[in-house]
């Protein structure tokens, strides 16, 4: 497995504490609620991470039945350590890309933020093409543009200038590596599905420090992973992005636009 894919070790916390505050939060409501729209009973939820949809759909769905998976036992760990308790959810390992769920078993499938790291992506749509009941829906969220994206950029331009010679292709190739809505629409209809719907939602950042956007990008995804295979210090690293990035927008706390993909889907 490619360390983009990753999210592991010192991972999971910073992750669910930094990242998901900076810039998930505003898409979970989105992407839960258009799930909600359609009032289903059973609900597969893949790469759910540390559970921010997971826990916007238990509270928008009180009767649903919600399966959340991911392919980071750990990641599963802190979510279910965030959400109360319920018998409602049930929380699985599983690679998105080999559902280990009968055909036809859920009539939603909701997918936030995780499609950009399957190296199988027609496979995966394949796969929840299969889970779902005919007429079942699949929503899922990808990242714009990276240039839409203020927040993301400014730390990829910083880590320009710090590696100069080679720098880490880790945000261009994996979270901002699947956003044109064309090829998007065309793996879905070639999986399955029809009705493919696509809009491109703008939401801002939370004010945030530049040394948190830090954190989130160098220490709260695999590029923490990148970084370490450079033998580049984490600490040293962080504050260097803080400095480049306090330089581009003075000291005071940053709230930049974030552009995605929210898309649904119907199963054939
Ligand atoms: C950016 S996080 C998104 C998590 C969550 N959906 C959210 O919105 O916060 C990407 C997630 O994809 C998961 N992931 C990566 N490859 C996967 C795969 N092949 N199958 C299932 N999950 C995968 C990672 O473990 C990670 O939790």
């Amino acid at each position: 497995m490619s360390t983009d894919s990753v999210f592991a070790g010192t991972i999971p916390e910073l992750y669910d504490t930094v990242v998901v505050p900076l810039m998930f939060l505003d898409y979970a409501e989105d992407v839960a609620a258009e799930v909600a729209s359609a009032a289903p009973h059973d609900v597969l939820e893949t790469a759910a991470g540390t559970g921010v949809v997971t826990r916007a759909l238990h509270r928008l769905l009180p009767s649903a039945r919600i399966t959340a998976t991911d392919l980071s036992p750990a990641m599963l760990e802190r979510a279910a350590a965030v959400l109360p308790p319920s018998d409602r959810v049930r929380w699985t390992s599983a690679d998105a890309q080999d559902l280990p769920f009968d055909d036809a078993a859920f009539d939603a499938v909701v997918c936030q933020f995780g499609v950009m790291f399957f190296p199988d992506r027609p496979g995966a749509y394949g796969q929840v093409r299969r889970v779902l009941r005919p007429g079942g829906r699949h929503v899922m969220a990808a990242w714009g543009r990276i240039e839409d994206h203020e927040a993301s950029l400014a730390v990829d331009d910083a880590l320009r200038v710090i590696f100069p010679d080679d720098p880490p292709q880790f945000l261009r190739r994996s979270p901002f590596g699947y956003t044109d809505p064309a090829v998007i629409r065309g793996e879905l209809e070639d999986a399955g599905f029809s009705d493919v719907r696509i809009r491109s939602v703008t939401h801002h950042s939370r004010p945030t420090s530049a040394r948190d956007i830090a954190i989130a990008h160098c220490q709260g995804t695999p590029l923490a992973h990148i970084l370490a295979e450079r033998h580049a210090d984490a600490a040293r690293t962080t504050a260097e992005v803080t400095r480049l990035l306090e330089e581009r927008w003075g000291t005071q706390p940053h709230s930049g636009r974030l552009s995605a993909h929210v898309v649904t889907a119907v199963a054939a």
